[in-house]
């Protein structure tokens, strides 16, 4: 059954977290045929806050960049208007993981870990997505992002609950997924998927979120589900931040056949990753 707090989110009783006013035009006009460049660069211009760090962002050793990045619209031409969504994005969000939230000390799971978990799988999943040549790249980084957004969501909304779910994942060695399931009624999936359906990200990134625990189940782009299915396995199996339970699930029978990978192709794709992971926090935190 759903718990009542998780049923008043649902309702619009209590309002969600919300994407700044900027974002939300910015997607709009990235999904926008008629949009130009300057059109992009404007509409991040409003927020000279966003702005800065967008070309900070852009700007460092994390996106290497040939040369230097002066304008936004000459940002925007370089790297492409979904990257740049994706740039933007990536801060908004930093700053709804980055809200405080109280664990007890005893607990491993903190935002920040979370944040780790994330930052992990989300170059994880742009090493997979290059490594197959997956046609939308940086749409695998940003699932990667935000595939445990509901979490968030859970720990702000239903905070009691959620360390309840938390507690039942850690003591029965159980998938938190299913410990969430027991106690709020709904998965982080559900939720996270239902949260970016209400910002209007894309169908296949909202895929993606929803059914990243049985990629068998998506419906919109089943490879790149797979893609975030095994992001995801492969940093909980590294150890690289923490996502709330320690089991790694098993990973899907799809990630061959969708893919086209082998266990054997683990071992390097987390090399990659982890050469760059610890620059790529400590970047992300400074930007914030
Ligand atoms: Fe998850
Ligand atoms: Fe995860």
């Amino acid at each position: 059954m759903i718990s009542p707090q998780l049923q008043e989110i649902l309702d619009g009783k209590i309002e969600s977290p919300t994407l700044p006013e900027v974002i939300m035009r910015l997607l709009s006009a990235v999904d926008n045929p008629e949009s130009t460049a300057p059109d992009i660069a404007r509409i991040i211009g409003t927020d000279p806050a966003l702005m800065v760090k967008v070309l900070k962002l852009v700007n460092s050793p994390f996106y290497g960049m040939p040369r230097q990045i002066a304008t936004l619209t000459q940002a925007t031409v370089v790297m492409g208007f979904s990257a740049i969504r994706n740039v933007a994005l990536t801060i908004a969000v930093f700053d709804e993981f980055s809200t405080d939230s109280s664990f007890p000390k005893n607990f491993e799971y903190t935002r920040e870990k979370l944040w780790e978990h994330s930052i992990a799988a989300a170059m994880t999943a742009n090493v997979i997505a290059t490594r197959i040549n997956y046609s939308k790249k940086e749409d695998a980084f940003i699932a990667g992002l935000i595939h445990d957004i509901g979490k968030v969501v859970f720990d702000r909304y239903t905070h009691d609950d959620f360390l309840s779910a938390l507690t039942l994942a850690d003591a029965g060695g159980m998938c938190l997924f299913d410990a969430e399931r027991e106690i709020i009624g709904e998965t982080h999936a559900f939720i996270g998927s239902w949260l970016v359906d209400k910002w209007h990200l894309p169908p296949h990134l909202t895929d993606a979120l929803r059914h990243h625990h049985a990629p068998e189940m998506s419906e919109v782009d089943q490879k790149l589900v797979t893609i975030v299915h095994l992001a995801d396995a492969l940093v909980r199996e590294e150890g690289l931040g923490f996502a709330g339970d320690s089991l790694v699930p098993p990973i899907d029978s799809l990630v061959k056949s969708e893919l086209g990978l082998g266990a054997d192709s683990y071992t390097d794709i987390m090399q990659e990753v982890k050469r760059n992971f610890t620059t790529a926090i400590a970047f992300f935190q400074s930007v914030a």
